[in-house]
């Protein structure tokens, strides 16, 4: 067919983005980063499918969610089965414990895209990365700590100095429904000064207005009860011990009534992270929390559970505002240049590899000066270069590409090159 002179080009979906070399060194950075301090910690990688059954989600997650109620990326396979894209990983690692029953305390963590239809903005995607923790099988206290400290240690690790932590409880099933009555009741009475969403979706969910960032909500409610003031015994000593984990650890955490969430099956600890360089509407680079009762909701055993997700844009984001974004993962070490027809580089960079080196090459038998030009612009350290006299007296070229040296030039034998390199790199 030809082609149809009226369509330009085709680009990237709306709320998507293409992350590529140079900016990807620094997202392969915060992945390596992360697995390197989940492994420390005993997590194991988990990998579940992008799409899982619909209800998993709606029944997970909830039904007065935004995430379910609007922004679900829900369809019909060739089969007829509802299926959805995962707006988050919680849900799907809750029904692959449910399914595949490992033993308890299980810890896991994981990294790739969700999906959710939001309006697309700076930091709001419709698709974007998450990495994150989950332990199921245990209601310790100090794995609430264990779980915001190894986040806490993530933004560090990353750069990231401005980050305060957010700390609330939302009770359990034993104190938070008669919390939430009080809260409806107290809400009700001012139902004409809600935000007409909240007004309307008011029973579905009264704590929803807490988290409103709209001024008639927030005005509404600036005295409403709090659910810290409600707790039952057992989620007070709870929250206490919490706190004084986090304050052993030197995590800062401020405490914050108001911090409901967006998703249902939170219970006891919750926790946000927000970068103070970034704007309210994506500063929240991070979050998470107790959902003591979603295994059970998903059909499997009485399970408490915690866990926290990060979001990569908005990571990268705060490491730019905060002038982080500079340092990158290790750059190029070696370029090869041969003009004596190519088969010393190919045999030479493979060499280098495999004894450990960042290293390529020039392609396509280019001339010395492109190639010598090419290295330049690597970013390499060193460049090796062979031609026709080097091949003759079975030496190689090693010119440094450092600013300072640069151009300096030794001659090293084939069987000394390695050991040479090596040196000239330290
Ligand atoms: P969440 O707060 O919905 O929690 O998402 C976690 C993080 O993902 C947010 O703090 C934000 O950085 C990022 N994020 C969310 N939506 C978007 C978007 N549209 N565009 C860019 N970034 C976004 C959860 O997903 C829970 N599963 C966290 C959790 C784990 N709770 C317990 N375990």
């Amino acid at each position: 067919m030809p082609p149809d002179p009226s369509s330009g080009p085709f680009r990237a979906p709306s709320g998507t983005k293409d992350v590529l070399p140079p900016e990807s060194a620094h997202w392969e950075k915060a992945l390596v980063t992360f697995a390197q301090l989940a492994h420390r910690a005993n997590y194991g990688l988990a990998l579940t499918p992008l799409f899982e059954d619909l209800g998993l989600f709606t029944r997970g997650i909830g039904e007065s969610t935004d995430v379910v109620g609007k922004e679900m990326y829900d369809f019909a396979d060739k089969g007829g089965r509802r299926l959805a894209l995962r707006p988050e990983f919680t849900a799907s690692v809750v029904r692959a414990y449910v399914q595949h029953r490992p033993v308890a305390p299980w810890k896991v963590y994981y990294a790739g895209p969700a999906f959710r239809y939001e309006r697309p903005q700076a930091g709001r995607y419709r698709q974007f990365y998450q990495v994150g923790i989950e332990v199921l099988g245990s209601a310790d206290a100090d794995l609430d700590v264990e779980v915001i400290a190894l986040a806490w240690d993530y933004f560090r690790a990353l750069g990231l100095n401005h980050v305060s932590v957010r700390l609330n409880s939302l009770g359990d099933a034993s104190c938070r429904p008669a919390y939430r009555s009080g809260l409806l009741a107290y809400l009700m009475d001012r139902r004409d000064q809600l935000c007409p969403e909240h007004s309307e979706r008011l029973e579905a969910n009264p704590l929803r207005v807490l988290d409103c960032k709209k001024e008639p909500c927030r005005k509404a409610s600036v005295d409403a009860p709090a659910q810290v003031d409600h707790l039952c015994d057992e989620c007070s000593k709870h929250f206490a011990r919490v706190r004084d984990g986090l304050d052993s650890a030197q995590v800062p955490a401020e405490p914050d009534t108001r911090l409901v969430r967006g998703l249902d099956y939170y219970t006891r600890t919750t926790f946000e992270f927000v970068a103070e360089d970034l704007d309210v509407a994506q500063n929240a680079i991070g979050g998470g929390g107790r959902y003591d009762e979603l295994v059970q909701a998903l059909g499997g055993p009485p399970t408490p559970a915690i866990g926290f997700s990060a979001g990569l844009e908005r990571l990268m984001l705060a490491r730019r505002a905060q002038g982080t974004a500079a340092e990158v993962v290790e750059g190029l070490e070696v370029f090869v240049v041969d003009v004596a027809g190519g088969d010393a580089a190919r045999a030479l960079t493979r060499q280098l590899r495999q004894a450990g080196f960042h290293a390529d090459r020039a392609f396509d038998g280019r001339s010395l000066k492109s190639q010598l030009k090419s290295a330049d612009r690597s970013g390499a350290k060193l460049a090796l270069i062979i031609g026709p006299d080097e091949i003759e007296a079975g030496v190689v070229t090693l010119r440094s590409l450092r600013h300072a040296g640069a151009g300096q030039q030794i001659s090293v034998g084939r069987a000394d090159l390695i050991e040479r390199v090596r040196k000239e790199l330290l």
